[in-house]
C-alpha cells in the first residue's frame, strides 16, 4: 500500500482566519503545508511574503513544503530556512545555475526542490536528478489557484518515474494545480508521492473529510 503525501496549498486559504486554516491542516491527515510565494516577475501575480511565512511557521505542526515562483532564487534560500522552510522548491526556468542553487539549498539542512512549468520537458533533468529531492510538475501554469488540471501531466509523471528509477534517485514527484478526487488517484498509480490541493480542499464543505478522501484513494 502506497502513502501519497497530501499537501494543502496555504495559498487557498482565508487569511483572516489563517490560525484557523491553519489548525485544521494541524487536525487533519494531511502530511504537508504547501507556501506558495510568488513575485510578480516570474509569475503574473504577487501572493504573501516573509511575514506571512513567519505567522504560519509558528502554529503549523508539520513539514513546511516552500514552493517559490520567483527569480534569483538564491537570493532568499537563508531567510527561508530562516522562517521555517523544510523543503525550499525553485522553479528550473528561474534558475541559470541550478546545480550551484541546490547545493546551496541542501547547505542549509533543507530539501531541495525543483520545479518544472507545464512546457519544460521532464528530460532535462537527466544530469541532475540524483541531486533533486523532489520534482514538483506544475499541472497548471504557475501563478493561480483554482485553474483546471493539464491532462499532459500523467505522462510527464511516468517519463519522470521511469528517469528517477534509470538512475536510482530517490527523488519525490509532487503534483501541483488543480488536483481533485477526479484525477488524485490515477496521479498516485503513474508515480506521484505528493499531492498538493489548494482550492479543492479550501472550498469543500468539509476540508478535514475531503483530505481524508484523497489519502483514501490514493493508497
Ligand atoms: C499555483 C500554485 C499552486 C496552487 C494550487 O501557482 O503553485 O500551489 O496553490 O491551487 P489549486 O489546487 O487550487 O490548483
Ligand atoms: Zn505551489
Amino acid at each position: 500500500m502506497k502513502n501519497t503525501l497530501i499537501a494543502p496549498s496555504v495559498l487557498a486559504a482565508d487569511f483572516a482566519n489563517l490560525q484557523r486554516d491553519i489548525e485544521m491542516i494541524n487536525n487533519s491527515e494531511a502530511d504537508w503545508f504547501h507556501i506558495d510565494i510568488m513575485d510578480g516577475v516570474f509569475v503574473p501575480n504577487i501572493s504573501f511574503g516573509m511575514p506571512v511565512l513567519e505567522a504560519i511557521n509558528k502554529h503549523a505542526k508539520k513539514t513546511i513544503d516552500v514552493h517559490l515562483m520567483i527569480v534569483d532564487p538564491d537570493r532568499y534560500i537563508t531567510t527561508f530556512k530562516k522562517l521555517g522552510a523544510d523543503v525550499l522548491t525553485v522553479h528550473y526556468e528561474a534558475c541559470t545555475h541550478l546545480h550551484r542553487t541546490l547545493q546551496a539549498i541542501k547547505a542549509e539542512g533543507m530539501k531541495a526542490g525543483v520545479a518544472l512549468n507545464p512546457h519544460t520537458n521532464v528530460d532535462l533533468l537527466e544530469d541532475i536528478i540524483q541531486d533533486i529531492d523532489l520534482v514538483c510538475i506544475m499541472s497548471v501554469n504557475p501563478g493561480f489557484g483554482g485553474q483546471s488540471f493539464i491532462e499532459n501531466t500523467y505522462s510527464k509523471v511516468e517519463k519522470l518515474k521511469a528517469l528517477i528509477n534509470k538512475k536510482n534517485a530517490s527523488t519525490l514527484i509532487e503534483i501541483d494545480g488543480g488536483v481533485t478526487n477526479k484525477n488524485a488517484k490515477q496521479l498516485a498509480d503513474a508515480g506521484a508521492d505528493v499531492l498538493v490541493a489548494g482550492s479543492y480542499v479550501f472550498g469543500a464543505q468539509d476540508p478535514i473529510a475531503t483530505i481524508a478522501d484523497l489519502k483514501q484513494i490514493t493508497k
